[in-house]
């Protein structure tokens, strides 16, 4: 375990906002985050707890304690004919992960290529991308109660996951430090190519393999998304919106171009990128924060900003939206800090 007083924030946040932080931990084993959480070692409240830092956005420094866990390795724990399941430390980074089971042959993430973040990060947030969200391939989670130091391992069900949701996001938030994830991939790997451009991409490059669906992906996001180590950000801001589909056939009647998807019964999802951009926002700058040129889902630093100037510039859009559609966005990215 390694501890940091005062430490600076600019590496642990993908919009690279120049924040401090009373306390950061940095722990290796499941061991160092017990004795944590059993008051051997003593931290201050309030406590953090980050992956990649890539879904946050710090609007001040943190009076209290961040911790950042490294636990890493991957393990195949179990193994049939069809599938296989494999579990990774949640201080891996994600990409590397997916790189991992993409080289081995075994199908499910590889849709998921080039998210930003940490494994343990993944069922928090249910990440998602291409037709694909990591609920689907999450068997369990095992985790370490901040509370009382108990070790705790949640199914898949016991995880409650939703779009961009999970128990660990919404009832329990903040309750349990995820410590390793365990994927079922398919051994016989049956591809997504069903979202958007994706199966002109892979026929581009060659056949339909595993390998040439991640080179897709990570071509597509290439384009699309701001690489955070050039040009701060963190990937979608807001959510797209799940409203009711009789609301969504007036805006249909009103906007036919409005892409819009399906959801479950009686509700249909809108793109909050196109609304955005049909708001004029798309490649427009405030001061030091701006929105991406190439999709107007993702705020950016343009080098200077601060976490205010950003949010700032995302209440400004919620409004426009709002005025334009009558949508409410809400935001993906978690707002940490004074505002
Ligand atoms: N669109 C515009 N203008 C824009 C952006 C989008 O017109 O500036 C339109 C697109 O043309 C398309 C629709 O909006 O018709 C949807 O856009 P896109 O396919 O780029 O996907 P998205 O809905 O904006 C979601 C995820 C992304 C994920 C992509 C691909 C959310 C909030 N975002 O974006 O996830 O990579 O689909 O699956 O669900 C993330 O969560 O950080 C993230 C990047």
């Amino acid at each position: 375990m390694t501890i940091y007083e005062n430490a600076p924030l600019k590496k642990f946040n993908t919009f690279g906002l120049d924040y401090f932080a009373n306390k950061l931990i940095h722990i290796k084993t499941e061991e160092e985050a017990v004795s944590l959480f059993n008051g051997k070692t003593k931290w201050e409240k309030p406590l953090l707890i980050l992956g990649g830092g890539s879904n946050i956005l710090f609007t001040s420094d943190f009076n209290g304690t961040i911790l950042y866990p490294e636990m890493k390795g991957i393990k195949i724990e179990e193994k049939n004919n069809e599938s296989v399941i494999v579990s990774a430390g949640a201080g891996l980074n994600w990409d590397e992960f997916v790189s991992w089971t993409v080289t081995r042959g075994f199908g499910g993430l590889e849709n998921l290529s080039l998210i930003p973040g940490n494994v343990g990060a993944t069922p928090i947030q249910n990440i998602g991308a291409y037709g694909i969200e990591v609920k689907d391939l999450i068997v369990r989670v095992r985790t370490i109660n901040t509370i009382d130091a108990t070790t705790r391992i949640f199914s898949n069900s016991e995880c409650e996951f939703g779009y961009r949701n999970s128990i660990f996001k919404n009832k329990e938030k903040g309750k349990y430090l995820v410590t390793r994830v365990y994927y079922r991939l398919n051994l016989s790997p049956v591809l997504n190519l069903s979202y958007g451009s994706l199966i002109e991409e892979v026929n581009k490059l060659g056949q339909e393999s595993l390998e040439n669906v991640r080179q897709s992906v990570i071509n597509i996001r290439r384009s699309k998304l701001p690489d955070p180590e050039l040009i701060g950000n963190a990937g979608s801001f807001f959510k797209n919106p799940v409203v009711s589909s009789s609301f969504a056939d007036g805006l249909k009647n009103k906007f036919p171009e409005m892409p819009i998807y399906d959801d479950k019964d009686g509700y249909k999802k809108l793109a909050a990128g196109w609304l955005i951009d049909q708001c004029g926002w798309r490649g427009k700058r405030k001061g030091n924060a701006g929105v991406h040129d190439k999709q107007a889902l993702v705020l950016i630093n343009n080098g200077k900003a601060t976490g205010k100037e950003i949010y700032d510039l995302s209440c400004e859009i919620k409004k426009s939206v709002h005025e334009k559609f009558g949508v409410d966005l809400e935001r993906e990215v978690e707002v940490i800090g004074t505002i």
